[in-house]
Parts: C-alpha cells; structure tokens; sequence
C-alpha cells in the first residue's frame, strides 16, 4: 500500500509539472457552415508543434496519412524525447477513405530471458524502481519494425522522404519549449546518474532555456542508418551493437536475438457502436479498445444529454461504470498471444448492461466487494498520441510511449535514443500496482517476450459509414477514461472538437477505489451530493493530453489540441 500511495504521489507529481490553461472549454460544434480553423483538405494533430509540421509538410507534398504519420512518429521521436520514440512502442488503428479498417501492435516485449518474478525481492515483494529505471526496465522496443510494417502496407512516399524531416531535426536542432526546459532542468540529475557518459539532454554548461537549440547528432546517425537500412539500420548492425553494449552496462536483458526475433503484429481492431456511431479501436495487446467499449455500452442506457456535462447524475454513472470496467480489465486482460483474453464476452451489450445492474443510486459500490464479471466461453505519465487525416480522407490514430516521462532514464550511448520502461506495465505481482496504480494477475503476468498489457487507445469513430472523429490520448490507466469522455463530450454533450479535448476530466480505476478529479471539473454541489453516497472525491493534476480531429458534416476538419500541453493542430 506504501508503495501505492509513493507511486501515485509520483505521478501526480508528475502530472503537476504540467500547466493548465484550460477552460472548460464546452463550445458547441457544428454551427456555422466553416470556420477559419477548420480545412478541408487534411490535419495533423500532435504533441509538438515541430512534429504537427512535418506531417502537414507531408501530406502537402502528396503523402498520405501513413506517410505522415510516420514521418510523424520519428519527429516525435527528435522533438519530443519524453514520449515520442524510437525505443519504445505504440499502437496504431486505420481507417482508409473507403472505409478498411486495419491495426497494428508495435507494442514492446519482454527480452526472451525475462521471468515472471524479475522484480521481486528475496521475501517476494515488489523492487518497484527495479521495473520504473534503468536497463532492466525496458522491454524490447517496437516502434522502428512498427513504422516499417505501416510504411511497407499502405506508404506511398519513399522512405527516405519520410525519414529525412526527423533526420533534419535531430542533425540541426530544434528550438525547445518552456515546458520542455523545465523538465530536462528537473531531470538533470537523474540524467547523469543513468547517463554517466553524458546524453545530449544533459546541459552540462547551464540551464536550459526556453527556444534553447536541443542537437542530437548520435540520434541524427541512428535515423540515418534506418533510412538506409530499414528495420535491419535498428534491429542489427551498429545500433543493435549498442543496445547490446548499454544492457551489458547496466545488466538488462535485451539480446541481438531478442532485437532480431522482434516484428510488430496487424491486429484485428475493435469495432462496437454507440448511440448510432461506429467506434473503431485498438484490441489487445491493448486493454484500451476493449475497455472503451465496454464503457460506451455501459452508459448508453442513460440519458447522459438530458443530465448534463458533470453533473452528479453523469459523473456516478460514469464512475461506477469505470469501476466494473477496470476490475474486468485487472482480471481478463494481458497479451492475446500468451492468455486466452475473453474478448466476445467483455464486448457482450448484454453483459455490460448486466454489470450495471448492481449498482445503487444511493450509495457508491464499494470496490472492496466488485470483483471482475464472471465471463462464460473464455477464448483462445508520458505517452504521446497523434491523429492524421489526409486530403482523400485516410485516417491515423497512433499512441506511442516510452512508459514514463523520458522512460527508463537510459539514453542508448552512440546510438542518442531513451529506452522506453515499459516492464512496469506487467504485473509484477499479482494484485501489486503498478505505477498507474492498476493492478493485474495471471493475464499479464511477465513471460519470456510476452507483450505488457496497455491502455493506449487510439480510436476512430464513423458516422453513417463515414469518418467522423480521430481520437487518442495519453496519460496511463486514465488513457481509456479520457478517450471516452472526449467522445461522449461530442456526442452526448454537443461540444467541438476543442471543447471536448480541453473539457476538465475525472477518473476511476476500480483499485484505487476513488474519483480522481481535474481542478473545477466538478462544483461544490456536485462533489458534496457524491460525497453524501460514498464517492472518495479527489482532486489531481491535468487528466489526459487528448489529440483528436473531427469532421464536421460539412466536411471540414476541425482539430483538438490538448491546451494541457504544448500539443497543435494545423490543418490545410
Ligand atoms: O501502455 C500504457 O498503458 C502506458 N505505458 C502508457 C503510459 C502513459 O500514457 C504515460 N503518459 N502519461
């Protein structure tokens, strides 16, 4: 429980540094005919204004929005080193302009010498900085092998041209934000002490400051290499040789076979409907797809509209829907190739409704009595996301992580990448949280490269057949409850893409049992009413830094760019 509380303390922590400029933002949408940020053609929305260029500078030359995002996804990996990577991994859901649907799991894996309990002490408890920093923290990263499979199926621009954008910005440099000062300043020492050898985060002169110019030229070669060379530029050869070279240094896991056995997987996503909407989403490896639609199906009997953006009514529902959700997700849910998840039962309509059931107007379910739902039939704090619509209508949803905030801390030496700390997603234990607080068991328990359970959630939504919202977030377990809030702020609430984004979010996982609140998302009344019932009310940092496009239905984009964050939408 110590650790519980010092791991969310961390978080929240963490989630502090973050500023808010946030209204509650609750504009309605579609009003006029077009407004002047709204386009016709395609949008980019991203964590950084550096990257969100590059992917319109893409689509503007022809690409598509796999090109783009590609040449997106290795941006962040220059620009926005406490999330976007080339050392940790991510998910990816399509959706063609004809309607195909496709997604891939670039999720990370466990070396092929992990064992179930590599985090426990001697008496059997959890060593928990052992899976949050350092080399033994990283599983093995996908994101490369990820980009290459989505470039291969459906690119249209050469590879080089995707690649030299990122290639660019390393090799030159980029301006950093003020946020981004103050987090390599905060950072500094911690830095040092996994980076003895210095990294190029490490300002060994002085402070940072903002519009300070941040050059990575080992990362530049490690770009180049995978130009030239494709996935073998990372998998094998000089960067896989210094992969090798940091675990030796800090005793990880990680092999040459491990790196070389690595290969992304196309997934079949999610689909569910709500209110007359289809949802498009992420399935296992994530628990994100599942999870929201179960939410969605939840709620969906009650009239949410008539009782208003968070008021008590709304936010109990939502809470105890989130409570069963997650008991169900700490139970059924881990790496479909290692565990049979239950997935047809969790996305039964009729099961969820069913969940709903117990639940009591007058008092809060206490989680200490809501164990996971009995399925029959059983079958065989930093993230970043990134929505992309291209000019025919193709749409990207991608989440992609290192786990924490600059992941294991660990810069590859000669080779300038960080290396995600995703071996914190697994239960190390059962019942023992992790660093989002979430818990698990059997589902996801470590084996030998097995991939961690997720949250990530990167989801699109149609209408009537059509493209009508691309959507995802990060921000660990309250990924998945923040996702559906957004969508719900469209659809239940009427709110523009921006008002939904920047409306203020609450959460609950199950364990630990509370409602983790944003600054003013709720009113004194409405928390006092839910307190009454049971609700454990707690106020939080910033919930969530949602990306998202939506097409309004006289066919212009509109975007959402998280004001919690640096995060842009540009459109053309
Ligand atoms: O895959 C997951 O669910 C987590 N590793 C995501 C981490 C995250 O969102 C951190 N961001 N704030």
């Amino acid at each position: 429980m110590q650790k519980t509380t010092k791991h969310l303390v961390n978080v929240r922590i963490a989630a502090i540094l973050f500023t808010v400029i946030v209204s509650s933002g609750c504009a309605t949408g579609q009003l006029g005919k077009h407004n002047s940020d709204e386009f016709k053609n395609g949008m980019v929305v991203s964590a950084h204004p550096e990257a969100s260029e590059v992917g319109i500078e893409i689509l503007k030359k022809g690409g598509n929005a796999v090109d783009a995002a590609v040449a997106v996804q290795f941006a962040l990996a220059v620009v926005y080193p406490n999330a976007g990577n080339i050392g940790g991994g991510g998910f990816m859901v399509y959706r063609s302009a004809a309607g195909e649907v496709n997604a891939l799991d670039f999720r990370e894996k466990a070396a092929g010498s992990a064992t179930r309990d590599m985090y426990l002490d001697t008496a059997g408890n959890p060593i928990v900085t052992k899976s949050l920093y350092g080399h033994l923290a990283a599983g093995v990263p996908g994101s490369v092998d990820g980009m290459v499979e989505a470039h291969k199926k459906y690119g249209k621009l050469s590879w080089a041209e995707v690649l030299q954008p990122a290639i660019n910005l390393a090799q030159n440099g980029f301006k950093i934000t003020q946020r981004q000062a103050g987090e390599l300043n905060g950072l500094h020492r911690k830095l040092m002490e996994f980076n003895p050898n210095g990294t190029a985060f490490v300002n060994l002169e002085s402070t940072w400051k903002a519009d300070d110019l941040l050059i990575q030229k080992e990362l530049a070669n490690t770009l180049r290499l995978i130009k030239e060379k494709g996935r073998a530029g990372f998998y094998e050869g000089a960067v896989a040789d210094s992969i090798v070279g940091e675990m030796k240094r800090g005793n990880g896991l990680i092999t040459k076979e491990d790196l070389k056995n690595y290969h992304s997987a196309w997934r079949k996503p999610i689909t569910g409907s709500y209110r007359g909407y289809k949802i498009i989403t992420m399935p296992p490896t994530s628990s994100g797809g599942i999870a929201l639609v179960q939410l969605l199906q939840s709620v969906e009997p009650f009239p949410l509209n008539k009782w208003g953006h968070n008021a008590d009514s709304t936010v109990q529902v939502i809470v105890e829907a989130e409570r069963r959700v997650y008991a169900d997700r700490a139970t059924h849910l881990g790496d479909p190739d290692f565990y049979p998840v239950p997935q047809t039962g969790l996305l039964d309509a009729a099961y969820n409704k069913n969940r709903m059931s117990t639940f009591d107007w007058n008092a809060a379910t206490p989680s200490s009595k809501l164990l996971a739902g009995q399925i029959k039939g059983a079958e065989h704090e930093e993230t970043t996301h990134f929505s992309i619509v291209d000019r025919q209508g193709n749409a990207v949803s991608i989440t992609t992580t290192l786990n924490g905030s600059y992941g294991s801390l660990v810069a590859v030496k000669g080779a300038g990448f960080l290396l995600n700390n995703e071996m914190d997603d697994f239960s190390v234990k059962p019942g023992a949280p992790n660093m989002y607080g979430l818990v698990g068991g059997e589902a996801n328990s470590i084996s030998p490269n097995k991939r961690m359970l997720s949250s990530m959630t990167p989801t699109i939504v149609e209408k009537d057949g059509k493209l009508f919202m691309v959507v995802g977030t990060p921000g660990g377990s309250t990924i998945i409850t923040s996702v559906f809030q957004t969508i719900v702020n469209v659809i239940d609430f009427n709110m523009s893409m921006q008002g939904a984004v920047a409306a203020k979010k609450f959460h609950h996982q199950w364990l630990p049992d509370e409602v983790a609140v944003e600054k003013d998302a709720l009113d004194s009344t409405t928390v006092e009413k839910l307190r009454k019932k049971g609700y454990n009310i707690i106020q939080r940092g910033p919930i969530g830094r949602v990306d998202a496009i939506l097409k309004t239905k006289w066919g212009y984009y509109q975007g959402g760019a998280d004001p919690r964050g640096d995060d842009k939408a540009i459109g053309y």
